[in-house]
């Protein structure tokens, strides 16, 4: 039997994501970068980099055998990787994207989201088509076995009439002059909410991608002549790039704070197969959650943070003669979701020719459009 390769890799980034979050107890397990791809027989961490050099010492204590660096072009000039991860924070991700790229691994795994922007999100894209480098991006749900289970379960609901996606946090929804550094929740944990709702309304319709759209020109809103994406059409309406699933939002019930934050909305859309998708976003909240409920005709899926729940219409328990919702108890739901032990299983299915990538750099910036069309009604 010929022996199975195994696939180096190096991790770019070494905080919460890319190391520590794998040693927090309450978190199922594997939850970190490192601690995937070490858990994968078919991985060899042969490096990390940080230019923190702390966090770069306490990684070193984990993988001794690994070398570390500050500097990732310095990296790259050292070894050479089967597989880079990029896991620094948002603003930083455009250019070590860039950098990996260039260095020509055979996949990268890109942090969610894919950059700040959609401009940088495109470069990245044409920089990646160049240079022949399949991107994977880390928009985690679509690996996770629980989702898996709810997408399945969405034969059982009769047509969708609703969707209801919502996010709450402390963290406000959009920040004025942070576009830069990305530190708003619209970015931050939109992208997962904006992703998971596509995850679920992509094999539907056709697969969702950037189409052009015609949008008015608030009065209020500067044109911007270096922005090559959103082309000026004329005095009163110009071209922006859209998602072709969700695009042209009705923006509701904003609620802005004295610091002129953005504090809570909601954006709703129509589409073909789902005539009332609503994004609720609340960065005023005291807990953390995440929260998509698709209902149909005959039933409804409600998946979250920590559980998924699944009714289907039965004999009513409070009226004769009606049908309620009532909890499917049969169906199996995973409680272990496998979701980032999973995604570096796909990578490495992806390297050994088994298998597509099942969250890409195209569906990462179809993410990105959206909430890119959302951010342009608020500023
Ligand atoms: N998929 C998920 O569920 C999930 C969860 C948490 C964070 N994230 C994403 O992961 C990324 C990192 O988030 P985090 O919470 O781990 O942040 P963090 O601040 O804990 O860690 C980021 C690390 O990157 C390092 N760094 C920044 N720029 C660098 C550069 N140019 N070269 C080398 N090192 C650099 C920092 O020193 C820091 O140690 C963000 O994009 C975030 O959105 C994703």
């Amino acid at each position: 039997m010929s022996e199975e390769k195994i696939y180096t890799a190096a991790i770019v980034g070494l905080g919460r994501i890319g190391y520590s979050l794998g040693l927090d107890k309450k978190r199922e397990q594997p939850a970190s970068h490192t601690m995937a791809l070490e858990g994968n027989r078919r991985i060899k961490i042969i490096a990390g980099c940080d230019k923190n050099a702390e966090a770069c010492a306490e990684w070193r204590n984990h993988i001794p055998s690994a070398k570390t660096f500050s500097d990732s072009s310095l990296m790259y000039k050292n070894i050479n990787p089967d597989i880079i991860t990029i896991a620094v924070n948002e603003d930083a991700h455009f250019e070590e994207a860039i950098k990996a790229i260039e260095a020509k691994p055979r996949l990268i795994i890109l942090e969610k989201p894919v950059a700040t922007n959609l401009n940088d999100a495109r470069k990245i894209q044409e920089c990646a088509d160049r240079n022949g480098v399949p991107v994977l991006v880390n928009h985690e749900r679509r690996f996770s076995d629980d989702y898996a289970a709810a997408k399945s379960y969405m034969s059982e609901i009769g047509p969708l009439q609703e969707i209801q996606a919502s996010l709450y946090s402390g963290m406000a929804v959009y920040i004025p002059g942070e576009d830069q550094t990305g530190a708003y929740s619209l970015l931050h944990d939109g992208t997962h909410l904006i992703d998971t709702i596509l995850y679920f309304l992509e094999d539907i319709n056709s697969p969702s991608q950037l189409i052009a759209i015609a949008e008015k020109e608030s009065s209020t809103q500067k044109k911007d002549d270096n922005d090559i994406f959103f082309k000026n059409r004329n005095a009163d309406s110009k071209t922006i790039m859209a998602n072709s699933l969700l695009k042209r939002p009705v923006i509701s019930g904003i609620v802005i704070d004295e610091q002129g934050k953005t504090r809570q909305l909601n954006a709703f859309y129509v589409t073909h197969s789902c005539p009332s998708v609503n994004v609720f976003m609340s960065g005023r909240s005291l807990f953390f959650g995440f929260e998509i409920a698709l209902t149909g005709t005959d039933g409804r899926i409600c998946i979250g943070n920590g559980y998924c729940k699944l009714y289907k219409a039965g004999e009513s328990a409070l009226y004769e003669g009606f049908k309620s919702l009532v909890a499917d108890t049969e169906t199996h739901i995973p409680k272990k979701t496998y979701y980032f032990a999973n995604m570096i299983k796909n990578a490495v299915d992806f390297l050994d020719g088994k298998a597509d990538l099942k969250s890409t750099l195209q569906t990462g910036i179809n993410s990105l459009a959206i909430l890119e069309e959302i951010k342009r009604k608020l500023v």
